[in-house]
């Protein structure tokens, strides 16, 4: 028997943030009760470090495959088994994933088991931890990112700084900001806002869009430091 304050059947997807409307270069995933529940597990303070891995890995590929959903085709005809043509579909240009460090990295292997051998450049950001304006201490890109299409790898966008530098370094490498796409799994409404309004070609592909930000920009209800659950 379940106890009390227990769901016993999972008939409600999600409720919260559905009020939330997105800039119109945000996407968010399915907001079914598979990803309620993966979140649910990832939020709560009494996970361990291992299990929050094992679910947030399980997200960070959710959002992965979504982000794939935004490259470019081309029509391609194969000839099946059965010797009929099958007239479908082929990825065109080539991609390359950014991690921007240190959490981003939690976001890498997600991105290769989905792209076998893709190439991954670093950007590493860090918020100060006073202030949470981003600074940047290091980056280091494919020599051809900016014929590539990349996927910005950060599980959380709060007030958006890290990010925003991040797409600059990627500017100044030459890469098209209609060419990025930047995926993540905890979005506020602000940090969506402050993307948007800076770069609204670049895709913004988020698991979840929460209520806002706290006095110390952390995102509320958010999950807390995700590098420090992750990596510590
Ligand atoms: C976190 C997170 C983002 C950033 C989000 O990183 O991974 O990079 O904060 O906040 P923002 O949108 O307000 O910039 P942090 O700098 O704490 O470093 P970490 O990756 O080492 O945890
Ligand atoms: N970085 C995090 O890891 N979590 C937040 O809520 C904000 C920044």
């Amino acid at each position: 028997m379940p106890s009390a304050g227990e769901a016993t059947k999972s008939v409600a997807p999600a409720t919260a943030g559905q009020g939330i409307v997105l800039p119109p270069n945000a996407t968010r995933l399915a907001q079914t009760a598979q990803l309620n529940a993966l979140l649910t597990i990832i939020r709560s303070s009494a996970t361990s470090r291992s299990d929050f891995i094992f679910y947030a890995d399980r997200i960070i590929r959710m959002v992965v495959e979504e982000g794939l959903n935004y490259l470019p085709t081309l029509e391609k005809t194969v000839q099946t088994s059965t010797g009929g043509a099958y007239d479908g579909l082929k990825f065109e240009g080539r991609i390359c994933g950014v991690s921007i460090l240190r959490a981003g990295e939690a976001m890498e292997s997600g991105l290769r088991e989905c792209c076998r051998s893709v190439r991954i450049g670093k950007i590493l950001i860090q918020r100060d931890e006073e202030t949470a304006k981003p600074k940047l201490f290091y980056a280091k890109l494919p020599q051809d990112v900016a014929k590539r299409w990349v996927l910005l790898l950060d599980p959380m966008l709060a007030t958006g700084g890290s990010v925003l530098q991040a797409i600059e370094v990627l500017i100044s490498h030459g890469v098209e900001a209609s060419r990025i796409l930047f995926l993540n799994l905890v979005a506020s409404p602000e940090g969506l806002a402050n993307v948007y309004a800076r770069y609204p070609e670049v895709r913004v592909i988020s698991a979840w869009v929460d209520e806002g930000l706290d006095e110390r920009n952390y995102i509320v209800p958010g999950l807390g430091d995700f590098g420090d659950r992750y990596f510590c």
